[in-house]
């Protein structure tokens, strides 16, 4: 008797209602987290042309956005704000009066449930698109922390849940911790970007926030896509200085890490479905090349799989749409 008469794993394919029941991994809509991007004004809703069904938004309209992905069942949202104005130090981007802290406060107010993470960098409040201080034609890692707290301060006083430090500078997790403390906000937790790579995949963030380095790259502060074991210091690093969350990010091209991340570490891990990969989803299903609504959970799926506790994606609405739909 050969094995195949014993062992027929199509047996347990055959039933939808069986397929569901072993289901290895459930995607719900309280796995997403929703980012956003917030500007100045009221009534503003700009779309993002490589970011079809993404808008930039004024707070007021922000508010309504996020009471829409509540509504659909997600129940955070991640703010990135882009100032009318940038300059050398980004010093908009600790001003009470930015959007990011106008739209947390706003948030909090109408929707008290949604919980509020806010980005902490420079890159989107610098006006040549580094994630910190420039002295020389480097990136001054240390002269860079005090802002990134100062930052994050202002996202707590302003009403935000929770900080997250995307700008890869060494410490930034220590510093932001050290000041949310200084400051009454001991029980505010840090999500790290840990595992931030210098990747392609954030070009149409980049076009969305103006963030685009105006001279050389991001690759002496984000990490070498060859790396994996640099990824586990980074990881451990973050812990070590106090991050609530890790993150990975991207995802799609880094799923490996999340899994071998998810593996090593007891903490909750993010990974990040990044701009680009929203992007080409969205292109290759406008272009009726492949069908996006199955492409998209597909992917999110993957990510959730390879082990993710939650997932950053600008595909949560749709996402939670299509799960309620079955
Ligand atoms: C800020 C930041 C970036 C992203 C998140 N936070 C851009 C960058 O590092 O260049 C990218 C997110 C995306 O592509 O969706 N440093």
């Amino acid at each position: 008797m050969t094995s195949d008469q014993f062992s027929r794993l199509r047996r347990l394919r055959r039933n939808s209602t069986l397929r569901e029941m072993l289901s290895e991994t459930r995607l719900s809509a309280s796995d997403f987290i929703y980012p956003m991007f917030v500007v100045n004004g009221t009534g503003v809703r700009t779309p993002i042309e490589p970011m079809p069904g993404i808008d930039q938004m004024s707070v007021d309209v922000a508010v309504e956005e996020a009471q829409k992905a509540f509504d659909a069942g997600i129940k955070s949202v991640l703010l990135f704000g882009i100032p009318d104005e940038k300059d050398a130090t980004g010093s908009r981007s600790s001003s009470p009066e930015e959007a990011v802290q106008q739209a947390a406060a706003a948030i909090k107010k109408a929707s008290p449930e949604t919980y509020v993470i806010t980005d902490v960098c420079l890159c989107e409040y610098t006006d040549h698109g580094h994630c910190g201080i420039v002295t020389g034609n480097v990136v001054d890692n240390d002269a860079t922390l005090p802002l990134l707290a100062e930052t994050a301060v202002s996202h707590a006083r302003a009403g935000a849940d929770m900080v997250a430090p995307s700008a890869m500078m060494d410490g930034q997790v220590a510093a932001i911790r050290a000041a949310l403390n200084d400051n009454g906000f001991t029980n505010t937790p840090i999500m790290g970007y840990s595992a931030k790579y210098a990747s392609v995949f954030y070009g149409p963030f980049r076009i969305a926030a103006g963030s685009t380095p105006q001279f050389g790259d991001r690759r002496d502060y984000q990490m070498a896509p060859t790396q994996s074991r640099e990824a586990m210091r980074e990881i451990e690093a973050d812990i070590d200085e106090g991050a609530d969350l890790i993150m990975v990010k991207p995802a799609l091209a880094y799923l490996d890490v999340v899994k071998e991340a998810s593996m090593r570490f007891d903490t909750p891990i993010v990974a990040y479905n990044v701009s680009g990969e929203y992007s080409m989803i969205a292109a290759a299903g406008n272009a009726g090349w492949l069908d996006r609504e199955r492409a998209t959970l597909e992917v999110l799926t993957s990510i959730k799989r390879a082990g993710a506790s939650l997932i950053i994606t600008y595909s949560a609405i749709e996402a939670a749409g299509l799960l309620a739909k079955g």
